[in-house]
């Protein structure tokens, strides 16, 4: 019999279907425990397609539909900004400024 190839749920930190159940039956049934533990998410893509699949799996494998769960506290992108274009007091912020 063929082995089975793992089912990736989380692309960018190569979390697998196997891995979110294994953590489940651990008792990590909570979808933000699960991000934290398994870094589900917490990729360059944030999370737009495995945060939906993880919770599909953790409303299969508990028992709860998944309107019941709550999902984990998105993050905001990180992408490198010059700090010339933050803006301090409504003004951008010029070099050389200390705060
Ligand atoms: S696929 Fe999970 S963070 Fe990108």
């Amino acid at each position: 019999m063929a082995k089975k190839h793992p089912v990736i749920i989380c692309r960018c930190n190569d979390v697998t279907e196997e891995d979110i159940v294994n953590a489940i039956r651990q008792g990590f049934t909570d979808p933000e425990e699960l991000k934290r533990l398994l870094r589900i998410g917490m990729g360059p893509c944030q999370g737009r397609t495995c945060i939906p699949l993880m919770l599909r799996i953790v409303a299969r494998e508990t028992g709860r539909h998944i309107s019941e769960l709550k999902v984990p506290t998105p993050r905001p992108p990180v992408i490198p900004v010059p700090i010339k274009v933050a803006k301090v007091g409504g003004q951008p912020f010029a070099e050389g400024q200390s705060h």
